[in-house]
């Protein structure tokens, strides 16, 4: 099982082929790690009308709930890019409602590795105590 940084990147890495990315030609790959120590990957698919497009993020994290979870604990995001990829904000929300605070995000691009925490990524998050849910 993939739980390591390092193995969850590669993971991630492994699974770019799979992206349908024709518009962008831009490809990105997520794997997650959820509560139960089980491994989720995705792609982001895009779609002729451009805006129904779905990030990497978002369709590991949305796999691991529609399989049960309800928390993450590690996710690693991986790009065709060159720079390291710094994930959307939309995606950062979603990660937050899943996901810890000191919940690691790893990003990786071109072998240069980056460590971020949820926190860091989306300080500030808008959080169910706000709404008087806990
Ligand atoms: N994309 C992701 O999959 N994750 C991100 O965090 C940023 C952007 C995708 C969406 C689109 O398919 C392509 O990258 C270019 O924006």
């Amino acid at each position: 099982m993939a739980t390591d940084a390092e193995a969850l990147i590669a993971l991630a890495r492994e699974c770019l082929d799979r992206c349908y990315a024709p518009y962008s030609r831009f490809r990105v790959a997520a794997a997650v790690v959820d509560d139960r120590g089980r491994v989720f990957t995705g792609v982001n698919v895009e779609n002729i009308s451009y805006g129904l497009s779905v990030c990497a993020e978002r369709v590991a994290i949305f796999s691991a709930v529609a399989a049960g979870a309800r928390g993450i604990t590690a996710l690693a995001v991986a790009s065709s890019g060159a720079e390291v990829l710094s994930p959307c904000g939309a995606c950062r929300q979603v990660m937050a409602e899943f996901s810890a605070p000191d919940v690691p995000v790893y990003c990786e691009t071109a072998g240069k590795p980056h460590r971020w925490t949820i926190a860091e990524l989306l300080p500030h998050a808008f959080t169910a105590p706000q709404l008087g849910k806990s």
